[in-house]
C-alpha cells in the first residue's frame, strides 16, 4: 500500500471591487492597450478596506470544504501560503483555524508566488508520513496592501484573491495510475533577492515595504526555471508531455503562460488561464485557477495535472497530479 495526498474539493473566493486597466489609466501613466499586450491582464479584484487575507483564506476554505464534503471537524492540520499576512505574527493560518473551529494545528508559508506549491508539497509530506489525514492548503494575498501604486511598472500587475483545496490520505498502490500527487519538486535561489524583492520588513525598516521587481530579469529566469521544473516532475513520474491533461501555472504573465506550454507542446486550450481576471495574486493564483477548471467541469478524474510557479526569493516549483 502507497499513502497518496488526493485533492478532493477545492474553492475559492475574490473580493467584490473591480480595478480594471481604464481605472489604473487614470491613476498613473499606462494604457489598457500597454497592460493587456504586455501581460494579459485587463482587470484585477481589490479587498475592501478592513478586509483582511485571513477574511479572503477563510471564505475560499468554506468553499472548499463544502465542496470536499468535510467538515472542521475532519481537518486535522492548516496551511495558508501567503506573503501578505494579517499581521507579523500569529500565522494567518491560525487565524482561519479559530473561525473555522479547527483542532490541530496551522502555519503559514512564505514562498511568494510559488507558496501553494510548497504548500501543497509539505501537505503531501505530512499526509504521506502519517502525521496528518485531512489538509486544508490555501493561497490568499492582499498584495494590494504592498503595492507602491505611484509605480506603474509594478502596480499593475498584481490582484488580491484567495484559493484553497483540501488534501485528503488516500491508499494508492504506487503506480502513476494513483489518484493524488504523483511527483514535487522545489527550488530555491537567495542570491537574485534584487530582481524582486518589499524593500521594508519588521526587523530591517520596521515598515512593511513596497514590492520591487527588475521585470525584465525576473521574466527572463521565470521562463527557463518554469521549464526545467515541469521537465523535472516528467522525468521523475516517467510520465511524457503529451499525456498532460491540463497545465494550470501560477497566473504572472500571459506570454510566460503562453511560452511554457510551447515549450511542452502543450496546446492553449490546455492551459488554465485566469490572469487576464485577476492579474497575478502571487500564491492565490493557482488555487484560484485550479478552482475556476474544476468547478466548470473541464478538469476531471484521472486527468494528469501539472501545477507549476516561480516568484521572489527566487522560488520555484510544480506538482504533477492525476486528479
Ligand atoms: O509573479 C512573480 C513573477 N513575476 C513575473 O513573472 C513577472 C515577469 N515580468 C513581466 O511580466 C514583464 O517583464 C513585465 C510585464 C513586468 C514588463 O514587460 P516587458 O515587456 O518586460 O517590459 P519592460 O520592463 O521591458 O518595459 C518596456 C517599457 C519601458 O519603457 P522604455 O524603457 O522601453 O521606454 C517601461 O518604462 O514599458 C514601460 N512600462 C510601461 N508603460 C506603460 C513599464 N510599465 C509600464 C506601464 N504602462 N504600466
Amino acid at each position: 500500500m502507497t499513502v497518496r495526498s488526493r485533492i478532493i474539493g477545492c474553492g475559492s473566493y475574490l473580493p467584490s471591487t473591480i480595478l480594471t486597466n481604464e481605472e489604473l489609466s487614470r491613476r498613473v501613466d499606462t494604457t489598457d492597450e500597454w497592460i493587456v499586450a504586455r501581460t494579459g491582464i485587463r482587470q484585477r479584484h481589490i479587498a475592501a478596506e478592513g478586509e483582511m487575507t485571513s477574511d479572503l483564506a477563510y471564505n475560499a476554505a468554506i468553499k472548499a470544504m463544502e465542496h470536499a464534503n468535510v467538515t472542521a471537524a475532519d481537518v486535522d492540520m492548516i496551511i495558508v501560503a501567503t506573503a501578505t499576512p494579517d499581521n507579523t505574527f500569529p500565522a494567518t493560518a491560525t487565524k482561519v483555524q479559530n473561525r473555522l473551529g479547527v483542532v490541530g494545528f496551522a502555519f503559514d508559508i512564505q514562498a511568494v508566488c510559488s507558496g501553494f506549491i510548497y504548500a501543497l508539497t509539505t501537505a503531501d509530506m505530512y499526509i504521506r508520513n502519517g502525521q496528518a489525514k485531512t489538509v486544508l492548503v490555501i493561497g490568499a494575498e492582499t498584495f494590494s496592501r504592498i503595492l507602491d501604486w505611484e509605480d506603474r511598472s509594478t502596480c499593475v500587475l498584481f490582484g488580491d484573491g484567495a484559493g484553497a483545496v483540501i488534501v485528503q490520505a488516500h491508499e494508492g498502490v504506487g503506480t502513476i495510475n494513483d489518484q493524488g500527487i504523483l511527483a514535487s519538486r522545489l527550488h530555491s535561489d537567495g542570491s537574485k533577492y534584487e530582481l524582486l524583492h518589499v524593500d521594508g520588513g519588521p526587523s530591517s525598516t520596521q515598515t512593511v515595504g513596497h514590492l520591487r521587481m527588475e521585470g525584465r530579469e525576473v521574466f527572463r529566469h521565470a521562463v527557463t526555471n518554469l521549464a526545467a521544473v515541469i521537465r523535472e516532475v516528467l522525468d521523475d513520474t516517467g510520465i511524457t508531455a503529451d499525456q498532460i491533461d491540463w497545465l494550470v501555472p501560477h497566473q504572472a504573465n500571459q506570454r510566460i503562460l503562453d511560452g511554457t506550454a510551447r515549450k511542452f507542446g502543450i496546446s492553449a486550450e490546455r492551459v488554465v488561464m485566469t490572469v487576464d481576471r485577476h492579474a497575478n495574486t502571487s500564491a492565490a493564483s493557482i488555487p484560484l485557477a485550479l478552482s475556476e477548471a474544476v468547478h466548470d467541469g473541464r478538469i476531471k478524474r484521472g486527468d494528469i495535472v501539472i501545477l507549476e510557479a516561480m516568484g521572489g526569493g527566487f522560488t520555484w516549483g510544480a506538482s504533477l497530479v492525476r486528479w
